[in-house]
């Protein structure tokens, strides 16, 4: 045995280092809340960055381990600090992150039973339970993939496979596919991937406009249906989003459903954000009509405090999971018999992947659902505060009233036109995010540049909020003066 080998795998150095890494972990919690001048996003140049771990990389001597953790934590964005507030990405509760290194280590692959019989387990559990906190019904379950993209696309192809009129996955698509789905502009791009991926083209998707809430106008879709039918369309699938990427709208989940009972059409919808308000008292009614989905996707690495990525795609009816890779027509007779709850592959888009539902177990297992609802609500809730903070501000504008926990607004001065908002707007975000100290992001409203706000962090405060307004004031007047 080569000693290097041996010195890989010693049990004592693991233990060293990983006790050290862990010490350095929750270091790293405590100084995200209580140091002061530390910044969410330590911002260096893509060069700067380069020239820095290339120097490193190349370094001839050996590298402590323990060094090298410290480096990727300090110049790393740091999501669990309150004034982070960009992206969708949420500071992952510890226990679950703990899961990722059970997972790491053990690294159970899971395509087959045999090599992940705890994690095919719980993923049957974790699934189910999803299914019925979205209330989806006897039938339902599901699986769990690499994230909302590619839950989107497994949910499609069986939406594709279902509502086809021939075997679409043996025999592939014709020469000159018809299929579509309606879905509006504000959907998020997976979708359009998706309807790309599955060959039918941009004329594969149908946008249907969005009222001012930035919601899909539901008095819409007879017409464009109806619309797309005379183009010689054959539309499948209708995509709700709850709720959007860019603001937050929840679209009207019963009206779609309805819409798709009655033209027997596959709805699927996108909760990757959002679908985890089922779970709270105060917000459930947003999501009404998740129930009669025939699909649903729901990220845990947003809303559900779990490391990424960790997806759930939920059927209404559990068979049709079966039919998104299905090698041989499942509906053909004896072509199930195959089939199983327990061999994940089947039915996913990977071969090998991460035991992600221990992530889920843990969470539940630890704390109960009361979790989710108490962060989710505390999220809500504090984007209904800061909304009500833009308001009382005369030089902010809200783009419009959040419904989750996401806010748009814009700074905007009465001596300024549009465009030049825009341009300003702009200038305030990429400033901020160079100075480290609040990371924000940007957005279009309709054809009108905001700010965007995500407030993932539990610890996000009013204070907080009050200083990023101070903060983006004081920006604009120093790069209105220059
Ligand atoms: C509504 C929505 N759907 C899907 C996705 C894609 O999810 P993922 O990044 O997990 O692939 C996102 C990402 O932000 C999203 O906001």
């Amino acid at each position: 045995m080569s000693s290097l080998i041996e010195k890989a795998f010693d049990p004592e150095t693991f233990r060293e280092y990983g006790h050290d890494l862990v010490d350095q972990l929750a270091d790293y919690l405590d100084a995200c809340r209580n140091t002061e001048d530390m910044k969410v996003l330590p911002w260096k140049t893509p060069e700067e960055n380069l020239s820095r771990w290339e120097t490193d990389f190349t370094e001839p001597k050996e590298k402590e381990l323990k060094e090298f953790f410290a480096a990727v934590i300090r110049h790393s964005f740091h999501f669990h600090h309150p004034k982070n507030m960009g992206h969708q990405v949420v500071p992952p509760a510890p226990a679950a992150a703990l899961t990722e290194l059970l997972s790491a280590l053990l690294n159970n692959s899971m395509a087959i039973y045999e090599v992940g019989p705890v994690s095919s387990t719980i993923e049957k559990i974790v699934t189910g339970w999803t299914a019925s906190a979205l209330n989806m019904g006897e039938k339902a379950g599901g699986i769990l993939t690499s994230g909302g993209t590619t839950g989107n696309l497994t949910a499609l192809l069986a939406a594709r496979q279902h509502q086809a009129d021939y075997d679409i996955w043996e025999l592939g698509t014709k020469n000159e596919s018809t299929l579509a789905l309606m879905t509006s502009a504000e959907t998020h791009y997976s979708v359009a991937r998706a309807v790309k991926i599955m060959g039918w083209g941009e004329k594969g998707i149908i946008k249907v406009p969005v009222n001012e809430r930035r919601e899909i106008d539901h008095h819409l879709l007879e017409g464009c249906l109806q619309q797309a039918k005379d183009e010689g369309k054959q539309v499948v699938a209708v995509v709700g989003s709850a709720c959007t990427t860019s603001t937050g709208s929840y679209d009207p989940l019963e009206e779609m459903s309805a819409f798709c009972r009655k033209h027997n059409l596959w709805f699927h919808i996108d909760g990757a954000h959002g679908a985890g308000a089922a779970l709270t008292q105060k917000y459930k009614h947003l999501i009404k009509g998740i129930e009669k989905a025939d699909s649903v996707v729901v990220d845990f690495h947003k809303m559900l405090l779990c490391p990424a990525l960790t997806t759930a795609v939920i059927f209404k009816n559990n068979d049709c999971s079966y039919e998104t890779f299905s090698q041989k027509a499942s509906y053909l007779v004896g072509s199930r018999e195959k089939e199983n709850w327990y061999d994940i592959a089947q039915r996913t888009l990977e071969c090998t992947k991460k035991m992600m539902g221990i992530k889920i177990y843990a969470l539940l297992q630890a704390y109960g659902s009361k979790l989710f609802s108490d962060y989710i609500t505390n999220a809500y809730d504090l984007a209904e505060e800061f909304a009500s903070l833009i308001k009382e501000s005369s030089d902010f504008q809200l783009a419009l009233e959040p419904a989750a926990n996401i806010v748009c607004f814009r700074w905007e001065p009465a001596h300024k036109n549009s465009r030049q908002v825009d341009e300003l707007n702009r200038k305030i975000r990429n400033r901020l995010k160079e100075e480290g100290e609040f990371y924000i992001v940007q957005t279009l409203v309709g054809h009108r540049v905001y700010l965007r706000v995500t407030l993932m962090n539990p610890f996000t405060s009013r204070k907080d909020l009050i200083q990023l307004l101070q903060r983006i004031r004081e920006t604009a007047v120093t790069l209105e003066n220059r």
